[in-house]
């Protein structure tokens, strides 16, 4: 059996791709005899998979996306531009034979989604409509429910998953940690909300705490279980919870990517954390899509002055990081009140602006219109916000780790497609295809004859024939001081101090101030629960702070050691990283430094 953690794109894909469904693809199933990066071996084409998930099972960073998939299947378009487009938003640290597949099989991948039923949106004729977003020089863009394309995706391919009998699914079950035995993935130690989880896979697995305890009819406490599995997939998304200001849902808090580190996996481009230009800067921080300025919608400042125009020649549609950085600098030079979206120039096109709005972006409209804002008649204000880390856990081109038996997909990987800076609407396609590749191996790899870990090397384009240090920079868990305390942080410290200190703009007495009070959370935070589990505390039943995840306090504790985990690591990356690259600002080295065209891996010890 093989454990998937996450259901977003990536995590169903992998379902679905380890159990066999051949609807999402048949190519690379022939095999090529022999495990290495650009092939898979011969072996068994199925097998059972047990997909965890968090909560509910199709709430995930997916669920809120927005604008849509880019994918080159229309007729002005080819993979080769959509991978050229892709090269240059990630700033020279894209792995070109990580994007050449991507855009490639992507491609193929959204036509044959389409074709299994999910239901993108298509004009009378029926063909797959399309828009443009930013930095891609073809309208490649396709959506699903005008601006609700994850919701659309999640709920279409999850109905796939439950189709298949391969696959049993438990939901709110938190990853507490991976086993490692000997070296390889032994399982996944689980705390199981046995209220909503009464699941076959849950009771017939090992249990390491709670032996003798039977599930009770009111079920209302957490469990703590073993799951063994010698192939465990991370598809567990993205950390966006470690900020304050995010388009991230409540469950994104890095669990995959922090249980990876503990467990000594190497990690790669942590430092760069792209920030999206546009969310609505009152209430949550709600998504306002790129598509909308795609569809034409421009920046003002407080002044009604258009800015992009005079920071970059392709303007609002300039790469996110550029329009990101923009919008930041023009709110600090304006006291920090936010910048505004204009879609009035949309009206040209669509005089009838209000009905375009609600037909186009039914969700945006309605949630602007919800807190009283009729947004075809007044600009908007917008902000940046945390939205999705590029870097992650290192994986080759089939999702495998420096781990044997772990694997990682979607956002929680570093597969080398986004580089310093995502494209747009790349980050569904990613977990289409990499979350395929890596159910694939997962069923395929034969652990016996080794674990064939390849990744391609971290490349520097600049400098040909630089050689490239390809070995991890190892960093000390840190702990803490013989006798000394330190009084544990909540979540709300945890994101203002990620906020000021690894924020949009970075520097290195800001970086290195709060990577050493980052580490010294981060020994507290392990001493209280090393402390907690050495006295077997049972949990005790609570909603945690968003409220959102019905699981028990303890579970807050485990996501705030989590983003602790992985704040520090990046705050670690971003004091090291001395250049302005993609997403990566430093206001003390502000340029880009072409010798430093490579990835860093580091890893925890
Ligand atoms: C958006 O709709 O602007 C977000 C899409 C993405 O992050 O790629």
């Amino acid at each position: 059996m093989i454990v998937i953690i996450g259901a977003g794109a990536a995590g169903l894909s992998a379902a679905l791709a380890a159990a066999g469904d051949l609807r999402i693809g048949s190519e690379g199933l022939t095999g090529s005899g022999s495990a290495g990066p650009d092939s898979l071996p011969d072996g068994p084409k199925v097998d059972d998979v047990l997909l965890v998930t968090k909560t509910d099972f199709t709430e995930s960073n997916t669920y809120h996306a927005q604008g849509g998939i880019a994918a080159a299947i229309f007729d002005d378009d080819g993979p080769d531009l959509h991978a050229q487009d892709t090269l240059a938003a990630g700033d020279g640290l894209c792995d070109p034979k990580a994007v050449a597949i991507l855009t490639q099989e992507g491609a193929s991948r959204v036509r044959e989604f389409a074709k299994a039923g999910v239901r993108f949106d298509r004009d009378r004729q029926g063909h797959i409509l399309r828009g443009l977003e930013a930095a891609h020089s073809r309208a490649r863009v396709v959506h699903a429910g005008g601006d609700a394309t994850g919701k659309v995706l999640e709920l279409d391919v999850a109905e796939m998953v439950r189709e298949n009998p391969r696959i049993t699914v438990m939901e709110h079950a938190f990853l507490k940690d991976l086993v490692i035995r000997d070296g390889r993935v032994a399982g996944v130690r689980l705390l199981i909300n046995d209220h909503d989880s009464p699941n076959s896979a849950a009771a017939n697995s090992t249990d390491a705490n709670n032996a003798a305890e039977e599930p009770t009819a009111e079920r209302q406490r957490t469990e703590e279980k073993t799951i063994p599995a010698d192939k465990v997939i991370l598809a567990t998304g993205g950390a966006g919870r470690l900020y304050p200001y995010t388009t991230n849902p409540a469950v994104a808090t890095g669990d995959g990517l922090a249980a990876a580190l503990r467990a000594g996996a190497q990690v790669a481009d942590l430092e760069f954390y792209q920030f999206h230009p546009t969310a609505l800067a009152v209430g949550e921080h709600f998504l306002v899509s790129e598509a909308v300025r795609g569809e034409g919608a421009v920046l003002l400042d407080e002044h009604d002055n258009r800015y992009m125009t005079k920071v970059d020649p392709r303007a609002e549609l300039a790469p996110r990081d550029v329009v990101a950085r923009a919008n930041f600098r023009t709110m600090q030079a304006q006291g920090g009140r936010p910048v505004m979206l204009d879609v009035s120039p949309m009206r040209r096109e669509n005089p009838d602006l209000a009905a375009f709005l609600a037909h186009r972006f039914p969700t945006i409209d309605a949630y602007t219109r919800s807190l009283g804002f009729d947004w075809s008649r007044e600009p908007i204000p917008v902000a940046p916000a945390a939205h999705y880390w590029m870097g992650g856990i290192r994986t080759d081109l089939f999702g495998r780790t420096s781990i044997p038996g772990l694997y990682a997909a979607g956002e929680c990987a570093r597969t080398g497609v986004q580089g310093a800076n995502r494209l747009a609407s790349n980050s569904l396609l990613e977990g289409l295809v990499y979350g395929r590749r890596a159910g694939l191996a997962a069923v395929r790899d034969d652990l016996s004859h080794g674990w064939a870990f390849n990744p391609e090397p971290f490349r520097n384009s600049a400098i040909a024939g630089m050689p490239v240090n390809q070995q991890p920079m190892v960093l000390k868990t840190p702990t803490l001081p013989e006798g000394s305390t330190v009084d544990p942080w909540g979540r709300d410290r945890i994101e203002q101090e990620m906020w000021k200190g690894v924020g949009l703009i970075r520097d290195a007495d800001t970086l290195d101030a709060t990577a050493r009070s980052l580490a010294e959370a981060l020994a507290t935070a392990n001493a209280a629960i090393g402390n907690a589990n050495a006295a077997m505390v049972t949990p005790t039943t609570t909603a945690n702070e968003s409220g959102h995840i019905t699981v028990d306090g303890t579970v807050t504790a485990l996501e705030n050691r989590n983003l602790l985990t992985i704040g520090y690591v990046e705050a670690v990356a971003a004091l090291n990283r001395c250049e302005s690259r993609g997403a990566h600002t430093r206001s003390d080295f502000p340029q880009i430094n072409p010798s430093l065209a490579h990835s860093v891996a580091y890893r925890l010890q």
